[in-house]
């Protein structure tokens, strides 16, 4: 190969490196159809006003931001199907789901997971901890 081809191809390795670099930084990466769908069971079923993402919501139940690195999927779905009675004194009824929207709502929870925080939220997650 020629010096000048070599140089011109390299050039052009280069430049198409760089723009392809470019273009994947700039653009946020696509939330899972399925993650969005459960975002929505999420909304529907009004869960942030007694749970908190990120530290922002109701205070009455646990922070859910990291809820899924304590429970595994399966263990989720199933108290999300089937809640415990709550605590007498606050809130009575937890809000029990279908199967396939206790599935949906759980691969939105592992999203959230993956969502860097920085260690966000700080301790204590819920209102009740706090001395
Ligand atoms: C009316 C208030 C309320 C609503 C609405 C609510 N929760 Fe809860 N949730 C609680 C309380 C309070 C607890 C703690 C129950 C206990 O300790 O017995 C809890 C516990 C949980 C837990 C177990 C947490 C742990 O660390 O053990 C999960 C998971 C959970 N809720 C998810 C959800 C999801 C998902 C929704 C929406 C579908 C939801 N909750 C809606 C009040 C609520």
């Amino acid at each position: 190969m020629k010096l000048r081809t070599f140089l011109v191809l390299s050039g052009l390795s280069f430049v198409l490196f760089v723009a392809v670099n470019l273009i994947s930084w700039q653009l946020p990466l696509a939330i899972p159809q399925s993650a969005a769908a459960g975002k929505l069971v999420w909304q529907h079923h009004n869960c942030i006003s007694c749970h908190t993402l990120f530290g922002n919501g109701g205070y009455v139940g646990e922070d859910l931001t990291h809820i899924v690195a304590k429970y595994s999927s399966s263990e989720l779905v199933t108290y999300l199907v089937n809640p415990p009675v709550m605590r007498p004194n606050k809130h009575t009824l937890h809000p029990a789901l279908s199967e396939p929207d206790a599935e949906q709502l759980v691969t939105y929870l592992e999203y959230v997971r993956t969502l860097p925080t920085l260690g966000w939220p700080p301790q204590p997650e819920k209102a009740g901890d706090y001395r």
